[in-house]
């Protein structure tokens, strides 16, 4: 770890911002220096809770007051991209953001290019391809321990699937090492297919690797609701825990499930935020990627719309990357509004911790 003691500004500190700010002031290279949150009385009680007296009721009144090292963007979607820029050109180190990471792909983009020029640490968020298992797992697989890989599925793709199949697809562009180039989809029900969001829609479908893969998308229910990979001999399978993995054949031809046995991680408060975390500070550190950037939820926000566009096209085809950029699919109203404005709103008492 560096002797450097990041400043940390959180941006937007609702109930997923109120994680990310425990962390922060539990780990020993970090210090939330302000918040910046829309609600007056909330941001009153945050302040108190975690000691910051740097209170502010937008990011750019932040910004004018205080540039921190690092900026934690966890407001409702639709605000993310303003967030982003205003830290950016403000000289922001490194910069995280939750999912889904936008509606419009044309504001994914802005977000992704505005660090990359200004040589920002872009991060994503608490996604559980920042597990250090199921990194540890997609490096095994990478070396050719488990042997070639021969066929991917994803399995549970439906219910949200920019919101929360962010998840899926990230995991699956890790394990696999490849991109989705081509996407065909079937869509239920005709409610949700005909509607803005990603809610309730079902997607069943195909996705075409760069590698060559072909993957089924499974939106309608199997036993699992995760991940698969296979090649000759092994099964990986994330299924929301630490990747499960099978080797080999039993009698009856069943595949046998092995001992994992993951390498000890030094890190283990806040679950997957951790590893999400701890990783984007070794990156803004100049040690590695985070391990989930802003660029993967890009990545998965192209692909759910992709699923979306040919499930309402009688399953044509899609190729990636999507020529239009200004496509977009919404996220259900409380991820993209928040929880005040849509009737859901964090009791002063909770966000008193
Ligand atoms: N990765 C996960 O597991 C996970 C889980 C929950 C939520 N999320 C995502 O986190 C984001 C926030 O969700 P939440 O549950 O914390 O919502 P929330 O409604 O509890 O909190 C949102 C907070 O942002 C503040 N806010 C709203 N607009 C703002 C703005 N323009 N500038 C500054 N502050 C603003 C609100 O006052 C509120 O305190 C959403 O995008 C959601 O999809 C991710």
């Amino acid at each position: 770890m560096s002797d450097t003691k990041y400043r940390v500004a959180i941006i937007g500190c609702g109930r997923m911002g109120q994680n990310y700010a425990e962390a922060y002031t539990t780990y020993p290279d970090t210090e939330i220096v302000a918040i910046a949150d829309a609600n007056a009385e909330r941001r009153e009680v945050l302040g108190t809770r975690f000691n910051v007296a740097a209170l502010y009721p937008d990011v750019e009144t932040l910004l004018a007051n205080n540039v921190p090292d690092i900026a934690v963007v966890v407001t409702p979607t639709k605000y993310m991209k303003d967030a982003v820029l205003a830290c950016t050109e403000a000289g922001v180190k490194g910069i995280s953001t939750e999912k889904p990471i936008a509606a419009r792909l044309e504001d994914a983009d802005a977000m992704v290019e505005a660090c990359t020029e200004r040589g920002v640490v872009f991060a994503g968020g608490n996604l559980q391809r920042a597990m250090n298992e199921v990194q540890e797992a997609a490096a095994r697989l990478h070396s050719g321990e488990f042997g070639d890989i021969r066929g991917a599925s994803v399995h549970g793709f439906g219910g949200e699937i920019s919101g929360g199949g962010c998840q899926h697809i990230s995991i699956l562009r890790l394990f696999t090492n490849a991109e989705v180039e081509e996407v065909i989809a079937w869509g239920s029900p005709t409610e949700a297919l005909n509607a803005e969001t990603d809610e309730g829609l079902i997607i069943n479908g195909r996705f075409q690797l760069t590698n060559g893969l072909e993957c089924s998308v499974f939106g309608t229910p199997t036993p699992c609701r995760g991940v698969d990979v296979w090649t000759g001999e092994c099964l990986v399978r994330w299924d929301w825990n630490p990747p499960e993995i099978f080797k080999g054949y039993d009698p009856h031809g069943n595949r046998i499930r092995c001992e994992p046995n993951y390498s000890p991680y030094p890190w283990s408060e806040f679950n997957y935020l951790t590893g999400s975390i701890r990783s984007f500070l070794a990156a803004v550190n100049g040690e590695g990627q985070p391990w989930i950037t802003g660029a993967d939820l890009r990545q998965a926000l192209e692909v759910a719309i992709a699923a979306k566009r040919s499930a309402t096209r009688n399953s044509v085809p899609i190729k990636l990357p999507l020529e239009d950029r200004s496509l977009a699919l919404y996220p259900r109203p409380y991820r993209w509004l928040g929880g005040d404005v849509t009737g859901r709103p964090q009791s002063i008492e909770e966000a008193t911790g």
